[in-house]
């Protein structure tokens, strides 16, 4: 007998896997598939891990703000669920997140910051020089002051996906890594899939959602239509040693993310280089002199990792969450820079989908359909 499952879910990163955790816990049986050995080289584990709209309001398209504060305020659930669910810590901080303030150009971008949030109703607070020091005793003693976010948080993601791998492996759930569709025929209430991997094998699937990040357009299988995906690269460092910061550290030019566990993270470079993932030296030494310009004490900390990930990016810049012009495949890709962040919401609004709800009036701007009005995808009709 050919067992069937609620959805398949194409792509093992930190979106797949999460829509496959809600879709779990809500008692729906789910098949991961991904086409790779592991996340080696993905988004989801270079990523540094800010859960930051209060701090990016002042760039966010309105309804991405909005988006943006619907996944924070899961987070605290989302985390505390899968941890229970997997037994480890996903490393949620809710620490804060502090602006520091190298000179006058840096303190009047953060007072009109500070104007944009009070405007959007987020909460800031501008700090002295002592004030911001008494709170980050290593900041650099050029710093005049700084703007103090206390709603913008951190998450770890490689805890949050190694908590996600591990409830993916369960009664409801199978993760396949090295894994592609091979073949698949529409039947009446979904698809019958044949998939290949160590073996090949074959069950029908009454939903599929598309989580391939920067790889959405290469997917063979379904044949959906190209949507203008394209890879956005970032560097990262991660250094190690005596702990120089309690909370996430920012400036307009690099973010600075400590963990409880002695690491750092420095990012991020955003580069148009397609797919080239090797390091450079003009990143790496971009994002330590602009680390060190607030924290000094950077250098003489361990330079453990530099990283490389590819950000998924459509032409504007927003995800793509909705139905495709099937109503059965949906989309869950597109996150550029915050797919860390809107893992929460994404997971719970493409698990409503799949239940049959409607796209609440949240989603409206991130259906597939805009692209193809923009002309960068070949004429899906709008469901
Ligand atoms: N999420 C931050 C970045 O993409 O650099």
């Amino acid at each position: 007998m050919i067992s069937t499952f609620d959805a398949l879910v194409i792509g093992a990163g930190v979106i797949g896997l999460s829509v496959a955790f809600e879709l779990a816990r809500r008692g729906r049986s789910v098949e991961v598939i991904d086409s790779r050995m592991s996340w080696e080289g993905r988004s989801s584990t270079v990523a540094a891990g800010m859960l930051g709209p209060a701090s990016e309001a002042e760039i966010a398209d309105p309804a991405m703000l909005e988006l943006q504060l619907d996944s924070l305020r899961r987070y605290p659930d989302f985390t505390a669920d899968l941890e229970a669910a997997s037994g480890q810590s996903c490393g949620y901080s809710a620490d804060g997140t502090l602006w520091p303030a190298r000179h006058r150009d840096d303190e009047l971008q953060l007072e009109h910051l500070r104007q944009v949030q009070r405007d959007r109703g987020l909460e800031a607070e501008w700090l002295t020089a002592a004030e911001a020091r008494k709170l980050e005793p290593a900041l650099a003693p050029r710093v005049i002051g700084g703007l103090l976010v206390p709603g913008d948080h951190q998450v770890d993601p490689r805890r949050l996906l190694a908590a996600l791998q591990r409830t993916a492996q369960s009664a409801r759930c199978s993760l396949h890594w090295e894994t592609r569709i091979r073949r698949y025929d529409e039947i009446a209430d979904g698809f019958h899939v044949w998939y290949e991997g160590a073996s090949i094998m074959n069950f029908r699937a009454r939903n599929i959602v598309i989580a391939t990040g920067a790889w959405t357009d290469q997917l063979k299988q379904p044949p959906l239509p190209p949507i203008g995906m394209r890879p956005v690269k970032g560097q990262l460092l991660r250094l190690r040693g005596e702990p120089l910061a309690a909370r996430v550290l920012r400036t307009p030019d690099v973010y600075i993310v400590p963990r409880a566990d002695g690491e750092l993270v420095i990012g991020a470079t955003e580069e148009e280089q397609g797919w080239d993932d090797r390091p450079t030296a003009g990143g790496v030494l971009d994002q330590l002199r602009y680390a060190w310009e607030v924290l000094p004490g950077i250098y003489d900390l361990e330079l453990r990792e530099i990283n490389v990930g590819f950000r998924p990016a459509v032409g504007d810049h927003m995800p793509v969450i909705g139905r495709s012009s099937h109503e059965r495949i949906i989309y869950a890709t597109g996150h550029y820079r915050h797919g860390i962040l809107l893992a929460p919401a994404t997971a719970w609004h493409v698990a409503n989908l799949i239940e049959g709800q409607d796209a609440p009036d949240l989603l409206r701007p991130f259906a597939p359909q805009r692209l193809a009005a923009a002309g960068t995808a070949s004429g899906e009709a709008a469901k």
